[in-house]
């Protein structure tokens, strides 16, 4: 199975986290794929997409991650046979506005067909937690969700 690690980052901690796990689990072959470099055909029938997504701006998405979302929505692709896990990273002082990017990314996957498998991860800057530790572990439980 294709597995792409997708990360969209303005500080490079959701870019950590895809490396992270590709590094973790080597015999996967995992892709790393920054948003910035990501049309929407990066979304493929049978793949896996481990996304870690970051919010800025005070509940916006990241820069490129912005632009890719605006792209699938105006395209609308048939995304019915892709299957993902989101990971957001955030901080929960912006109150609703906690992790409100990779909530934004999921609700727009999800209207295109996407099936998101495993738990939706989170890590909070104020939590003083390894994002990449966390972002690990999550991919572990993403990985046995899809039996892979
Ligand atoms: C200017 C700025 C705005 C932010 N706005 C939010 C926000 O609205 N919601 C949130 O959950 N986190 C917010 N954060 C926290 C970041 O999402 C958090 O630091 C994250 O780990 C950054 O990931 P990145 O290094 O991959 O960009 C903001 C951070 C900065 C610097």
């Amino acid at each position: 199975m294709r597995i792409v690690a997708l990360y969209g980052t303005e500080s490079g901690r959701a870019e950590a986290v895809a490396k992270g796990i590709a590094e973790a689990f080597p015999d996967r072959a995992i892709e790393v794929v920054d948003m910035a470099d990501a049309d929407t055909g990066i979304f493929e029938p049978g793949a896996l997409y481990l996304i870690s997504c970051a919010t800025h701006g005070g509940g916006e998405l990241p820069g490129f991650a912005q632009f890719l979302h605006d792209d699938l929505r105006e395209l609308h692709p048939d995304l019915t046979a892709v299957t993902y896990a989101m990971f957001g990273l955030g901080d929960s002082s912006y109150a609703e506005k906690y992790n409100r990017g990779s909530t934004q990314f999921d609700e727009l996957l999800a209207s295109l067909g996407a099936t998101r498998i495993g738990p939706f991860g989170q890590h909070d800057e104020i939590s003083g937690k390894d994002h990449v530790a966390l972002g690990v572990e999550w991919a572990r439980e993403v990985l046995a969700a899809a039996g892979t």
